[in-house]
């Protein structure tokens, strides 16, 4: 079975990017612990980013024929995507949505997520290693292999 893991806008700078707040990994950092926790599981995995709303929402729509859960940092796209959530409201499989940084704890407007509204389950301040954490759930609901 195969997961997406997708990444929202300015996720490509992960690494270098504030780090006292996102850390000092990469998107390809957090890509081989996925893949180790994916291997062990007997699952794939396709790790994805872009800063293009559309692009995200062209994924989600990918994954309904392709994946058979999703693992998402939405970015921005969090906060205010309806698009996104629709998306995500037209697949079947589990959604586990991931922030590294702990959102509760900083600005008002990060405290809501239209995301949230359909993710299973949700990930926030775990800093980077959140991604493989939610890959290990997403292996638990698909019951391993
Ligand atoms: C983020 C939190 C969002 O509020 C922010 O816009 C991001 C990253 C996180 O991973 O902590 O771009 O999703």
């Amino acid at each position: 079975k195969l997961i997406y893991i997708l990444n929202g806008p300015n996720l490509n700078l992960l690494g270098n990017r504030q780090p006292d707040l996102y850390g000092h990994e990469t998107l390809a950092d957090i890509e081989a612990q996925c893949q180790t926790v994916a291997a062990s599981a007997g699952l794939s995995q396709k790790m994805l980013q872009s800063n293009h709303e559309g692009q995200i929402v062209d994924w989600i729509h990918e994954a309904r024929e392709d994946a058979a859960g999703i693992i998402i940092n939405p970015g921005a796209l969090t906060h205010y995507s309806i698009a996104v959530l629709d998306a995500l409201n037209a697949f079947d499989g589990p959604v586990i949505e991931v922030h590294v940084s702990q959102v509760h704890k900083r600005e008002p407007f990060r405290h809501k997520s239209f995301v949230s509204l359909r993710a299973d389950a949700v990930m926030a301040g775990f800093g980077t290693h959140g991604y493989a954490l939610a890959m290990q759930h997403v292996a638990h609901l698909l019951g391993g292999k």
